[in-house]
């Protein structure tokens, strides 16, 4: 049978007439009916672990907009928490955890295969949503990148350059390299597990990416995504998966080929002229409207809009903002940018 969903036929290399679109972070506070159902759940991790509401969250943009792609709601830090570190968020502060930054830390840590009694209602959310989506919808799972997810439980919290994961990287590698290691490991088994529920596509979230530099690049953002996906695509051939090293810049070239992911998606620090250029001829791209035009909109975002979906005409792209949809951002402003790119089919 010959593949309809807009975003597989853009991963498997086919370029059409427009792309498929989506945007991370839209099931979110920019939407009151997200609000309204978060606070149903009374706290964010509460939405996260209730699957008949997370399933809700995932399909409210998809009513609203008919996205190509839905995303399973849920978040890069519930694997730490499976794995037995204390998870919390402080509302307009962010995500806080008990940290790893000593052996004794590390050893407290829960197995691969002993994560999933606490992961249970995601998968469980990814089976609601197989069921509910359109037809003509995409599936999306995700998780953290390990050293993304790493930086999360080294600090204990967000921090603007990633300073205490790599200073434990420097000061104990044997300890760092043990905790990627179980990292890696725990999140093929995650995945895996998503895709068992019904997830038809996979993206690996690598949001600091961009601080590794030189040989630590290659160890810790690379080879990773390269195990995780080698693992994924023997258990489940022909499963497509995204990867983001956000950030990477000049390390964006030849990602795709030597990770084997089918996409990588832009930031919006590359120009798409650039990365026409430099990395789709590798394959599909994802990208990479910068997100402030969804608070600012008007022709700006109309003009950027369509410099990006030429930029990547004659090549498989699947259109998206280069980071996540904020809070600030106008609901008319979505429509507007879909409107722009589903109003330049090739004529
Ligand atoms: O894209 C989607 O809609 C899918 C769901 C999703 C969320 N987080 C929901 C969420 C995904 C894919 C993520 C990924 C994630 N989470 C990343 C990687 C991508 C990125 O944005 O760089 C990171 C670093 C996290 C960790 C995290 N979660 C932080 C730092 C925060 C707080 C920041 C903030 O915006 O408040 C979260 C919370 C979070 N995750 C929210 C959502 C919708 C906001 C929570 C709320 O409703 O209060």
């Amino acid at each position: 049978m010959t593949e309809t969903k807009k975003l597989l036929r853009s991963l498997a290399g086919e370029t059409l007439p427009t792309p498929p679109i989506w945007m991370m972070r839209q099931a979110g506070r920019y939407l009151p009916e997200y609000r309204a159902t978060r606070e149903q759940a009374g706290d964010f991790l509460s939405l996260c672990y209730t699957p008949d509401l997370a399933a809700e969250v995932t399909l409210q943009p998809i009513r609203r907009y008919g996205f190509d792609a839905a995303i399973l709601f849920a978040d890069i830090l519930l694997v730490p928490q499976a794995l037995g570190a204390d998870l919390w968020f402080v509302t307009g502060e962010g995500p806080r955890l008990s940290t790893v930054t000593a052996q004794g830390d590390f050893d407290a840590l829960k197995g691969k295969d002993d994560i999933h009694d606490r992961l249970a209602p995601v998968y469980e959310t990814v089976r609601i949503l197989a069921r509910e989506l359109p037809s003509e919808t995409t599936l999306i799972g995700f998780a953290g990148a390990p050293w993304t997810v790493a930086t999360y439980m080294i600090a204990g919290r967000g921090t603007p350059d990633q300073g205490p994961a790599h200073r434990l990287m420097a000061e104990n590698e044997a300890l760092f390299d043990a905790l990627i290691d179980r990292l890696t490991e725990a999140t093929v088994e995650y995945l895996s597990c998503q895709v068992e529920a019904g997830a038809e596509v996979l993206k690996l979230f690598d949001s600091w990416a961009g601080s590794l530099t030189g040989e630590a690049f290659e160890r810790y953002a690379l080879d990773p995504a390269k195990r995780i996906i080698a693992e994924l695509k023997a258990r489940h051939p022909g499963l497509p998966i995204i990867a983001f090293p956000r950030e990477a810049g000049a390390r964006y070239v030849g990602f795709a080929k030597a990770t084997g992911a089918d996409c990588v998606a832009l930031d919006n620090s590359v120009s798409p002229e650039w990365a026409a250029l430099h990395v789709q001829v590798d394959g599909c791209v994802q990208g990479n409207l910068a997100s402030s035009h969804m608070v600012t909109g008007g022709k700006d975002l109309i003009d950027e809009t369509r410099r990006i979906v030429k930029a990547f005409a004659s090549g498989p792209h699947i259109f998206n903002l280069g980071h996540g949809i904020t809070p600030d951002a106008d609901p008319e402003n979505v429509a507007l940018m879909i409107e722009t790119v589903r109003g330049m089919a090739k004529g």
